[in-house]
Order: structure tokens, then C-alpha cells, then sequence
């Protein structure tokens, strides 16, 4: 039975790499911190590690101890990150360095894995051309449009970097179902009986519904390839106003549909992030926010993940929806 590392297991994609893995028969290692939630990982199989990745020695002294219990991973999933920081800095200290720090520590104490795979982002790459409309491609130059995505670009670089390391890197787009918390907020708009807007330019979104990147993972780990890199969306693009379309009918709700021109929302965000920078902080509406809310094209090429990994989405958006609204139904969250 194989063992599997997965870090940032208490998060929302964490928590579902946890399960199926289990699902699939392999003895799971959940990488945790001292203060993470384990509220979705229940399971009495799970097996708890906790990691501090801010040093390398003690990530080092935590890695010779499993070594000194002859324990090996011969998959590790390194999906701990930050999507949302309150400092800059957050985003290029958790999503870059620590990664540094992680790799470093496997190499040094000789516990690198069969295969390590990095959950980037579309966001390291940024959109699409708006005005071609042309998905974005791996043989694109990358062009993030915020910290985020920067700070998984600068990961990306040392990980592609390392010659001898088994590294592979998928980069989801919008990853959406039961648990997760910002489309959350889209879906409880649109259940209060709002739809709206940001700018009158047409929005082509993509989406990857959790269960199947978390199919693309495994099927990553199990493949033969290394040192690649792919998109994951399920193949599909949406225009914002079908994604809206879909929660409606399958909420049963009518709205009222609203649109706020695109100034306003750069004037907020500007006027927040000046007065946010005096504490140092970042407002939860803020330039780069505003950066990704007008960016009109996130398609992005899956054709060689769906080769290479002979991956078809299982969930297409409407299916997706479905199944995430009745759990958010079910736990009480709508
Ligand atoms: N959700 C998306 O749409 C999306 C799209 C593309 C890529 N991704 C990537 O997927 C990964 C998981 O995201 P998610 O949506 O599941 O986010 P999430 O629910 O916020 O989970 C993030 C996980 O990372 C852990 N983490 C955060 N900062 C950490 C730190 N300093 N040290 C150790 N662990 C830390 C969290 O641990 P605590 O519970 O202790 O905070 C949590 O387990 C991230 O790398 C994200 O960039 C997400």
C-alpha cells in the first residue's frame, strides 16, 4: 500500500484529495498546522502530520522522524497555499518560499518521493487574450495579473527548475463544490434574489468541479510523466451569464440583475487598498482583485491533459452546481 503526503489537507481541495485518496486504498498522510481545522477530516484511517514549512530545519527534523520510522512517501501533493493573504508578503512567503522550503528539506534528508505534485494555478499564467479570445496555452509566455498568481510563477520556477526532482504541476482554474467559500458567496447572492455584475464586457469563465481535479491529481501520480505541466478546467467555457443561469434554475430562484461599471469597482478598490496600506493590509476588494474581476478570457487549453492523462470531466458545470448547492443545502449554508 503506497503512502500519500497531502499538504494543506484541512483545506477545501486538501480535504477531498484526503478522501479519495483513501477511496483508492493508500495509506494517507494529511500535512496539517498546529491551528488547522480538522473538521473535514474525520476519518479514523487518516494519519495526521503536522508540518511548519516556514524553515527548512524544522521541516528537516520532522522529515528524519518519519525517516527514523521508516516511513517514505511515494506521493506527495503539495496543495497547501494561499489564495486569499491579509500582507503582501503572505502570498510569496506560503506559496513560493515554503515550497523552496519543503523541497529543500525532502532533498536534504533524502525523502524525495516517486512523484511530487504542485497544485499551481491558471492564476500563475493570468487570462487569455481578450482581444483574440484564444485560450491560454502552455507554450504561452506566462503574464499573471496579481500577487497570487505571481507568487505560484515564482514556485514554478524553481520547481521547473530542479533536474533530478520528480516534479509535476497542474494548474486548475476556478475549482468550485461542496465546502468551498468564495463562489459561496456568488451563490448566496444569487439565492438572495441578486445577480450581479461587474462591467458590460462579456466574461468567459472556465471551471474545474473539485472531484475531478482531484481525478486529475491521481491519475498525475500514477502516470509515468514527470516534470510537466498541465491546465485543468473540465473543457468547457461559460459566459458569466450562464454560470448565473445555471445556480438560478438549479436554486429555483428569479433575480434582479445589476451591473457595476467597471470604474466604480477599480475607484473602491483603489480608494480601499490606499487606506488598507496604512495598517498594511490588503482589503478584501483590492487592484488585483479588480485585475482578475475584469479580465474577460479564462479559457485555457486542456487538450494535452486530456490526452496525456486520458482525462474527461466527469462534472460539467450544471452537474457540478447541482451537486454543490444540495450539499451547501444540506449542511445549512443556504
Ligand atoms: N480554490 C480554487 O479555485 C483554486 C484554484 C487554483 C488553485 N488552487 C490552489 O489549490 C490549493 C488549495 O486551495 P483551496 O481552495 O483548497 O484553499 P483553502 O481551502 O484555503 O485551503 C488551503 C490549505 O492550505 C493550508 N495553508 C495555508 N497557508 C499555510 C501555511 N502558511 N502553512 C501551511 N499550510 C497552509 C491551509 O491550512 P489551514 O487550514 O491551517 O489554514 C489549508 O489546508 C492552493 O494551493 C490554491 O492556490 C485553488
Amino acid at each position: 500500500m503506497k503512502n500519500v503526503l497531502i499538504t494543506g489537507a484541512s483545506g477545501f481541495i486538501g480535504s477531498f484529495l484526503v478522501e479519495d485518496g483513501l477511496k483508492q486504498g493508500f495509506q494517507v498522510y494529511a500535512g496539517i498546522r498546529k491551528s488547522s481545522s480538522r473538521a473535514y477530516l474525520q476519518d479514523q484511517r487518516i494519519h495526521f502530520i503536522e508540518l511548519d514549512f516556514t524553515t527548512r530545519a524544522t521541516l528537516c527534523q520532522t522529515l528524519e522522524a518519519c525517516k527514523k520510522n521508516n516511513l517514505r512517501f511515494e506521493y506527495i501533493v503539495h496543495n497547501a497555499g494561499l489564495t486569499k493573504a491579509k500582507k503582501k508578503e503572505d502570498f510569496y512567503n506560503v506559496n513560493c518560499q515554503n515550497t523552496i522550503n519543503f523541497i529543500e528539506a525532502l532533498i536534504a534528508t533524502d525523502m524525495v518521493p516517486d512523484k511530487f505534485v504542485f497544485v499551481s494555478s491558471l492564476a500563475a499564467y493570468g487570462p487569455g487574450n481578450p482581444d483574440t479570445g484564444e485560450p491560454v496555452r502552455l507554450s504561452d509566455q506566462p503574464k499573471p495579473i496579481e500577487l497570487y498568481g505571481k507568487s505560484k510563477l515564482d514556485a514554478e520556477r524553481y520547481i521547473t527548475s530542479l533536474k533530478e526532482f520528480p516534479w509535476l504541476i497542474v494548474r486548475p482554474t476556478g475549482v468550485y463544490g461542496p465546502k468551498e467559500k468564495d463562489y459561496y458567496i456568488f451563490f448566496q447572492t444569487i439565492n438572495r434574489g441578486m445577480e450581479p455584475y461587474i462591467g458590460f464586457k462579456k466574461q468567459i469563465l472556465t471551471f474545474i468541479y473539485v472531484r475531478d481535479l482531484v481525478h486529475v491529481i491521481y491519475l498525475a501520480l500514477a502516470s509515468s510523466f514527470v516534470h510537466k505541466a498541465w491546465f485543468v478546467s473540465d473543457g468547457k467555457e461559460y459566459p458569466s451569464e450562464l454560470f448565473a443561469e445555471i445556480t438560478k434554475r438549479a436554486l429555483g430562484k428569479k433575480t434582479i440583475r445589476f451591473t457595476v461599471p467597471l470604474f466604480l469597482v477599480k475607484a473602491i478598490a483603489t480608494v480601499g487598498e490606499h487606506v488598507a496600506g496604512l495598517w498594511g493590509t490588503i482589503p478584501t476588494l483590492n487592484t488585483d482583485k479588480y485585475n482578475v474581476l475584469s479580465s474577460t478570457n479564462w479559457r485555457c487549453e486542456v487538450e494535452p491533459l486530456n490526452k496525456d492523462l486520458e482525462f474527461t470531466a466527469e462534472y460539467d458545470l450544471e452537474k457540478g452546481v447541482a451537486e454543490t448547492l444540495a450539499w451547501y443545502k444540506k449542511e445549512g449554508w443556504i
